[in-house]
């Protein structure tokens, strides 16, 4: 019998992720600075200074590893209900660290993406963030590296509701209706494939409003260790991980092993 043409589209789009021991797109919550800062008596800004530094480590061990897209969720829409003294000092950290980090980013071939509700930032950051991300997409290796997308003032949700709109004027425009392919042309991901792989630190299992569309088929990766102490070496075990995980995407595990296999 002929396979469904739902499953043979669906092994086409996956097949170089499954062929693949080292995930195309890694995606990171990147959770845990507070608790960090709490278990050493400090302020929690404490613990997102010190999560910076995890942020370089993983960006270059991503680079290391071959990995082409590294997606990190550093603020999410319900991050603004924080204390404002909290939310004022990580947007402070995240102009610092822009304005620190991106001649680096340009050397090593990084293209940096921002992606989330940009408009609820205030001017002087959506600023940097639109001079960072111009610099590093027209400089020379621009992206031959590794994609880095900041989620920041980003959900789920709101990706999918924006999609939804643009979707809308879409439909309005041409009187196609929309399907899967073209619908996920409107997410904010849309330049990168799905992940592969999430990780989440801090012992959470969650996806708190996280890619909700694009996680569909990722591995999930939940560690213990929080934030600020995840660096190369953890990313290393979370790889390795990965690499052990049978990818199946609905068909069974004889069909993944032997896809040319005679039908039972
Ligand atoms: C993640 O660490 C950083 C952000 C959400 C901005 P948290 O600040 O959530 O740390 P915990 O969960 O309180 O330990
Ligand atoms: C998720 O962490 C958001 C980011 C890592 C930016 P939170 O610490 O805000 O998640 P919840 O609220 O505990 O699920
Ligand atoms: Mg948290």
């Amino acid at each position: 019998m002929a396979p469904p043409l739902v499953g043979s589209m669906a092994a086409d789009r996956h097949s170089v992720a499954e062929r693949s021991a080292v995930p195309r797109h890694v995606a990171i919550i990147m959770d845990g600075n507070g608790r960090w800062a709490k278990a050493r008596f400090l302020p929690r800004v404490a613990g997102h200074s010190r999560g910076v530094e995890s942020v370089r480590a993983v960006i270059e061990a991503s680079i290391a590893h071959g990995v082409e897209y590294l997606t990190l969720f550093a603020f999410s829409s319900e991050n603004w209900a924080r204390p404002a003294e909290e939310v004022s000092v990580l947007m402070r950290l995240f102009m610092s660290s822009l304005q620190k980090e991106i001649d680096s980013l340009i050397r090593n071939g990084v293209r940096l993406r921002v992606v989330g509700q940009i408009d609820t930032f205030e001017p002087k950051l959506r600023e940097l963030i639109r001079s960072a991300q111009e610099r590093t997409a027209v400089h020379g290796n621009a992206g031959t590296r590794l994609h880095l997308t900041i989620c920041a003032s980003y959900s789920g949700r709101w990706d999918i509701v924006q999609a939804a709109s643009r979707s809308a004027q879409a439909y309005r425009d041409t009187e196609v209706l929309p399907n899967e392919a073209s619908f996920a042309q409107h997410l904010a991901l849309s330049f990168a494939p799905d992940p592969d792989l999430l990780i989440r630190t801090s012992g959470e299992q969650r996806i708190s409003n996280f890619l909700l569309w694009q996680l569909a088929y990722a591995e999930i990766y939940f560690t213990e260790a929080l934030w600020p102490d995840f660096g190369a070496e953890a990313f290393s075990r979370a790889l390795s991980w990965y690499a052990g995980r049978e990818r199946r995407f609905g068909r069974t595990s004889e069909q993944v092993q032997d896809p040319g296999g005679a039908p039972c």
